[in-house]
C-alpha cells in the first residue's frame, strides 16, 4: 500500500499547496482512489520502455506544459474548440487560434501553399481518415453529382474499411503484396471507370510500414481521364517524422498530388493522448455540404462540434519546443536504430524485413517469451513463412533496449 507520497513540483503551486493540508491527512488516512492511480502510474512506468510493438512515441515531453496548465489557472475553465480555427469569431472560450497556427505550420510540410490549406485538429489518425473519406466523397459527388468508390488495399489500417462501412460508401478492397503494398494491377482490374473514385493511399501500414506506390496508381489513372479522383493519405505515423528526412516528398503533394492527408499526435510528436492532424485545401472544404451554424457564426464542415482545446496547445507547445530540429533529430534516431535492428537480425540468421523509410522493422516472430516481454504484436502472412512480429523504433526505443532484445534473441536462437 502506498503512503505519504512525494508531491513532484510538476502540479506546480497547487501541488504545493494541497501538500500542505493533504500531508496532515495522509498521515492519519489514506486515499483508496490516489492508491489505485499510483498503482497505474508505476504500471505505465515500468512497461512503457518496454513496449516495441506498438507506433506510440513514449518519449513524452510535457511537463512544462502540465507546470503552466496548472500554474497558470488555465485547467479550470473547459475551452472548447467547436468552431473553425479558420473562421474565428471568439464568444466562448476556445483554443482556436492555436489550433490555427499548428495547421499553418504543418501545411507547408505537406505540400499545402498557405492560401489554399484548411484542416484541423482531429481526435485521432481515425478521425482524421474520416474526415478524410467524408470530404472525399461529398466532394466527389458535388462535383460529379455520383457517389464514389473507395478504394484501400486489404493491408491499410482496419480503421479505412471500418469508416468506409460507416459511412455507407462501396468499397474495393485491393489485395496488397508481402510487403504490405496495393498491387497496382489489382487495383486496376477493380477500377470501376464510370464512376469516381476515392483512393486512400496507406503511407506506412500498420504492420510492415508498406507503403502504396502512388506513382504507379496515377499512372493507371491517366489511362482513364474521365475518372474523377480524390486521393486520401493514411500517414498515421510516416506523416509525421518523414518531412523531416530526405524521404520528406513521399508525404508532399507537390510531388504526389493527394487531396488530404492524416496524420496521428500522440505516434510520433508524442502527444500523451491519442490526437492528430486532418490538412485539406480550401477547395475541398469549401464544396462540402454547407451546414450552417449560427451560433458558431458560420459553415461548420467537420464532423465533431465540441473538439479539445488542450491537444491543440499541447501540439503547439512541441511545435514550440521540439520543434525542426528537435523533429529532425528524432526521426533520423528512429531510422538509424530501426536500420541498425534489421542488420543485427540478419546478420543473426533471422528472418526480416523493413522498407527503407519505415522505423518498422517485421521478422519471423520469436519464441513466446521474448514476444510477451517486448509485447510484440503478431501478424500472419504465409508468404513471408507464417508467423511474424514487428518492432517499431520509436522515440523511447533505444539502441540498449534494442541490444537487450537482441541478446535475448541469441540467447533463443543457439
Ligand atoms: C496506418 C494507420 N492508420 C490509422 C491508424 C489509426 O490511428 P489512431 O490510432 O490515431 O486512430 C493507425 C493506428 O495505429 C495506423 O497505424
Amino acid at each position: 500500500m502506498l503512503q505519504c507520497r512525494t508531491l513532484k513540483k510538476t502540479a506546480g503551486i497547487l501541488a504545493v499547496a494541497m501538500s500542505l493540508s493533504w500531508g496532515a491527512a495522509c498521515a492519519a488516512s489514506e486515499d483508496p482512489a490516489r492508491d489505485r492511480l499510483d498503482e497505474y502510474a508505476a504500471y505505465i512506468q515500468e512497461h512503457k520502455l518496454s513496449d516495441f510493438g506498438y507506433p506510440a512515441n513514449h518519449d513524452v515531453q510535457l511537463e512544462g506544459f502540465y507546470d503552466w496548465l496548472v500554474e497558470s489557472g488555465a485547467y479550470k475553465a473547459m475551452s472548447n474548440n467547436a468552431g473553425d480555427p479558420f473562421q474565428i469569431h471568439g464568444g466562448h472560450l476556445n483554443a482556436l487560434a492555436f489550433e490555427r497556427e499548428v495547421i499553418d505550420f504543418f501545411g507547408p510540410r505537406y505540400g499545402f501553399d498557405l492560401d489554399n490549406l484548411w484542416g484541423l485538429v482531429t481526435f485521432s489518425g481515425t478521425d482524421g481518415n474520416d474526415h478524410g473519406i467524408y470530404f472525399g466523397s461529398k466532394y466527389l459527388e458535388k462535383k460529379t453529382k455520383k457517389k464514389p468508390i473507395v478504394y484501400v488495399s486489404d493491408a491499410a489500417h482496419y480503421s479505412n474499411m471500418r469508416l468506409v462501412d460507416l459511412q455507407n460508401l462501396e468499397l474495393r478492397l485491393i489485395p496488397s503484396d508481402a510487403h504490405g503494398r496495393m498491387i497496382p494491377e489489382e487495383f486496376e482490374k477493380a477500377l470501376v471507370t464510370y464512376r469516381p473514385a476515392l483512393i486512400v493511399f496507406a503511407m506506412g501500414t500498420t504492420f510492415k510500414g508498406g507503403i502504396d506506390d502512388q506513382d504507379a496508381i496515377n499512372k493507371i489513372l491517366a489511362k482513364y481521364p474521365s475518372v474523377e479522383v480524390y486521393r486520401h493519405v493514411d500517414a498515421a505515423l510516416f506523416g509525421g517524422y518523414l518531412p523531416w528526412t530526405t524521404f520528406r516528398n513521399a508525404v508532399n503533394r507537390k510531388f504526389h498530388p493527394f487531396d488530404s492527408i492524416a496524420v496521428s499526435g500522440h505516434k510520433f510528436f508524442g502527444l500523451d493522448e491519442p490526437a492528430g492532424i486532418f490538412l485539406t485545401t480550401m477547395e475541398v472544404k469549401q464544396n462540402q455540404n454547407p451546414f450552417n451554424v449560427t451560433y458558431l457564426d458560420g459553415s461548420m464542415p467537420m464532423i465533431n462540434c465540441s473538439r479539445s482545446a488542450l491537444a491543440p496547445l499541447k501540439i503547439w507547445w512541441i511545435i514550440q519546443h521540439v520543434g525542426a530540429e528537435g523533429f529532425t533529430q528524432q526521426a533520423y534516431g528512429m531510422l538509424f536504430r530501426a536500420a541498425w535492428l534489421e542488420s543485427e537480425l540478419r546478420q543473426m540468421g533471422w528472418p526480416v524485413w523493413r522498407e527503407k523509410k519505415s522505423n518498422t522493422v517485421y521478422f519471423k516472430r520469436p519464441p513466446e517469451a521474448i514476444a510477451t516481454k517486448y509485447d510484440l504484436a503478431p501478424d500472419h502472412d504465409d508468404r513471408l513463412g507464417g508467423d511474424l512480429s514487428h518492432i517499431v523504433v520509436m522515440q523511447h526505443v533505444t539502441q540498449a533496449h534494442l541490444q537487450e532484445f537482441l541478446d535475448d534473441m541469441a540467447a533463443a536462437v543457439k
